[in-house]
């Protein structure tokens, strides 16, 4: 794919597609539901389709109506033993988020995933769920994984890694555990699972205690069916932000944007950077919180953010990086560890690819700095992804500005945004797709 620069900007009202976190959720939680559930708007992406595969496989019955999936739920141990190995493709949610849900089930399963996804850790969640007694055949930590299913033991477990896929997968483990789990955060990370199992009548129970957050379930409660409409992902739509924000003449609005609190650190990094953005309309749909957002061009600074704030961004970095790149003074980004167990390491493709760009940038430990130039002489045009969709979508966005990117394996957007070259082509984007 060959990104080249843009004339005037981006402009438009810009339809962003429906969140990749919430459509996982939205398969996994209507699947062990009793009863029909509608879900409007689901991703259509590959990472999301192959949790839909996956229970399709486990013999839920799945059904597409017009813009509508529907989901014949039949309750928690209504699951049974995929015929063929459950596939899962780049994807760590659906991986994580089914390493917990299967463990507790009464079959074995065998979970396996493309190359990118196989050398990802998984004894993050497995370690976890050891505490509660489960069992996995597999010494290398990583996928293929299979999974002895079995009763499972209540526990109160500490969530160290700061991870929404991980404490997720607990959850999943103790909606069918008997009695009381409680899973202890440390660190903010997203919620969608627990709004989720609240609004399908789950009994949960969520304190917060300081930066502590206490998740208690009560597990071998049968949820009751409920319709979902998914909102737009906040994620997708940060590469619209930036390309706006560092194009002059920019002038756009997007609809129905997800800005739950504990994932919309981007927004206020770049409102510290001088971004201007307004949040409109702020409304709750599916009990998430959505808004409408319009962004213009703007003079950016530099700015300093915490580790804390990579808890509440995680995914934002490589397109915060971008915005970085154009802003007056240096940023310094601190805590990014997790970067680095992504789909690819994104913190040294984050600088390996700035600084074939041109953009003076430095890995200190687990830290980002980035000094921007006022003017870019491309050292390599060549953008390195390791089929990282946002890798490829960030450096895209650094192609309107600089012209004449390359980027390698850009199919890898289709894990989260296929419509990705279109939407930002028909906005004023120049893209050039080439197979
Ligand atoms: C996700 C959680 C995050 C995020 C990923 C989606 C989720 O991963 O990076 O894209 O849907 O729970 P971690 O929980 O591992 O940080």
């Amino acid at each position: 794919m060959k990104s080249n620069k843009i004339k005037g900007g981006i402009k438009g009202n810009i339809k962003i597609p429906s969140d990749k976190s919430i459509s996982h959720r939205s398969i996994i939680i209507p699947s062990i539901s009793n009863g029909i559930s509608e879900v409007n708007n689901l991703l259509m992406s590959d990472d999301v389709l192959h949790t839909l595969e996956a229970f399709k496989a486990m013999g839920v019955e799945i059904t597409k109506e017009n813009n509508k999936v529907i989901i014949h739920g039949k309750g928690l141990d209504s699951l049974s033993k995929s015929k063929e190995n459950i596939y899962l493709g780049n994807s760590g949610t659906s991986a994580r988020l089914l390493t917990g849900l299967l463990a507790s089930q009464s079959f074995n399963s065998i979970l396996e995933g493309d190359k990118s996804l196989s050398s990802r850790p998984m004894k993050r969640i497995m370690d976890p769920l050891r505490l509660m007694s489960a069992e996995f055949d597999n010494s290398s930590g990583t996928l293929p994984l299979k999974i002895i299913g079995k009763q499972l033991k209540n526990k109160k477990i500490k969530i160290d890694i700061p991870s929404a896929q991980i404490k997720s997968g607990l959850m999943l483990a103790a909606i069918n555990t008997e009695g009381e789990s409680t899973f202890i955060e440390k660190n903010i990370t997203r919620d969608h699972t627990e709004n989720m199992l609240k609004s399908f009548g789950a009994e949960i129970d969520v304190k917060k205690n300081g930066a502590e957050t206490s998740i208690s379930i009560n597990g071998k409660r049968e949820f009751k069916s409920n319709n979902i409409d998914v909102p737009s992902d906040l994620s997708s739509s940060a590469f619209f932000i930036v390309a706006a924000l560092i194009n002059k003449g920019s002038k756009i609005n997007m609809n129905n944007i997800n800005i739950n609190p504990t994932r919309d650190g981007i927004l206020k990094a770049l409102k510290k950077m001088g971004a201007n953005i307004s949040i409109k309309n702020q409304r709750t749909l599916s009990g998430e919180i959505v808004a409408d957002l319009d962004v213009e061009y703007s003079e950016l600074s530099g700015c300093e953010l915490d580790a804390e704030m990579a808890k509440l961004m995680i995914d934002e970095y490589p397109i915060l990086s971008i915005a970085a790149a154009f802003a007056r003074g240096p940023s310094l980004f601190r805590g990014l560890k997790e970067l680095r167990v992504k789909e690819s390491n994104r913190l040294e493709l984050i600088r390996l690819n700035l600084i074939r760009c041109g953009c003076d940038c430095e890995v200190i430990n687990d830290d980002l700095l980035i000094k921007p130039s006022k003017i870019y002489n491309v050292i390599n045009n060549k953008v390195r992804t390791d089929f990282d969709h946002r890798i490829a979508m960030s450096f895209s966005i650094m192609g309107s500005k600089l012209g004449n990117l390359i980027i390698d394996n850009a199919d890898s957007i289709n894990t989260s945004f296929p419509n990705f070259v279109n939407i930002f082509n028909n906005a004023g984007g120049n893209i050039l797709w080439k197979k």
